[in-house]
């Protein structure tokens, strides 16, 4: 069957077609059409992405990718069935089901994906499958932007930690007992800890800010602490790594963030410039403390629950570091994935995958299109 997948919860636009075959054991999908239209660089003078703005430009973009999308799509499966026949879409291109984002997210975003979803669904009488936003982030690792890919046998206890802009949390992936316990999703998902403040990548573009790098600040931090690295320097202060030690499996960023600043201000009052030298550092320093905070609570859980798979998904999974650092304590006794560094960020094809695995569990359930509502805080 093809999926159309839709993604608007923050500041990317995507929309994107993929071929989904098999059940539920080995599903395999193939690309047929695949566009991110970014907004990055309109939310830069805001330091961070601006709700109303995010909105206006998914509205002016969605109709320019859908196109673009169904395009492409339409050459790669050399089928005059997805070509677009009118302009206003009436005719169904042989798509069989949409897939769209309803949450977590900006809800004045999410809504503009809803909201194309519904009309097309309506247009081309096919059903819409609503996705969790974090559960795509989750599949976005056995996804490829090009061509085609399967879902590999998965052993079990899987573990998730999933690191993003808005989110910071460890979910215990579960099979269901029966398919009915997990309608609506999946798995089953238990959130073991969450953040408790700042989600990580949230504290990254804080503290990029605060050493007067550009939105979005966690590919810059990444970036400075590497270089320090690489010089084997020892620094010559060091951060806290709040909750490190806490028997749970909760985070906390905000403090970490603020004795950043802290630290800043000290070196002002003691009259030391921020240096090239210094910013670079502080993102080193930082960066470390971050990555310690959620390898450390990570290698406790996969203790606890004897866990056989860790997925690590979301913006934050691009970091070098965090990388390096969860290989060492994985190790080979652990399966490790992580998404391409294409669907680490905000992207459609993860929101497809997860689409095409809930349509083989609930294709008779679906909701129906009008009971579809943005959920800005929805959970796993
Ligand atoms: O998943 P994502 O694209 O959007 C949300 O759903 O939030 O994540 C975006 C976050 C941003 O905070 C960004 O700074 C962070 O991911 N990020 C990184 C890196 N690349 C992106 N954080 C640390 N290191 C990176 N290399
Ligand atoms: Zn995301």
């Amino acid at each position: 069957m093809k999926i159309l997948s839709i993604e608007t919860s923050c500041d990317e636009t995507a929309i994107s077609i993929l071929e989904a075959k098999g059940g539920a054991v080995s599903p395999s999908f193939r690309v047929l059409g695949d566009n991110v239209s970014s907004q990055i660089d309109m939310h830069i003078p805001y330091g961070g992405v601006y709700p109303a703005l995010a909105k206006r430009e998914h509205i002016k973009n969605l109709p320019l990718v859908l196109e673009k999308t169904l395009k492409e799509a339409a050459a790669k499966a050399g089928q005059a069935k997805l070509e677009i026949v009118r302009q206003d879409l009436a005719i169904n291109p042989d798509i069989d089901a949409i897939a769209v984002t309803y949450g977590p997210g900006l809800e004045p975003a999410l809504w503009t994906g809803i909201v194309l979803a519904k009309e097309l669904g309506e247009k081309w009488g096919v059903p819409i499958i609503p996705v969790n936003h974090m559960e795509g982030h989750l599949l976005s690792v056995f996804g490829k932007n090009k061509g085609s890919f399967k879902i590999p046998k998965l052993k079990f206890p899987l573990l998730a930690l999933l690191v993003s802009g808005g989110h910071t949390e460890l979910v215990l992936v579960k099979k269901p007992a029966s398919p009915r316990a997990s309608l609506g999703g999946w798995m089953r998902y238990e959130i073991l800890g969450e953040t408790l403040d700042d989600a990580v990548g949230e504290a990254f573009d804080k503290v990029a800010r605060m050493l007067g790098l550009p939105y979005p600040g966690g590919p810059q931090i990444s970036k400075l602490a590497e270089e320090r690295r690489k010089t084997k320097k020892q620094n010559s202060f060091s951060l806290p790594r709040p909750m490190l030690y806490t028997k749970d499996f909760n985070f906390s960023f905000s403090g970490l963030k603020t004795a950043v600043l802290y630290k800043i201000k000290d070196l002002e009052k003691s009259g030391r410039k921020l240096t090239q030298e210094l910013i670079t550092e502080l993102a080193h320093e930082f960066e470390n403390a971050a990555i310690e905070c959620l390898t450390h609570k990570t290698k406790r859980a996969i203790e606890k629950y004897k866990i056989k798979t860790l997925i690590v998904g979301g913006g934050v999974s691009a970091n070098q570091h965090l990388k390096s650092e969860i290989k060492k304590i994985t190790q080979s006794k652990v399966k490790l994935f992580f998404p391409t560094k294409e669907l680490s960020s905000d992207n459609s094809l993860m929101i497809g995958i997860a689409g095409y695995l809930q349509y083989l569990k609930n294709k008779k359930g679906l909701p129906k299109p009008e009971s579809i509502k943005a959920d800005g805080n929805l959970r796993l």
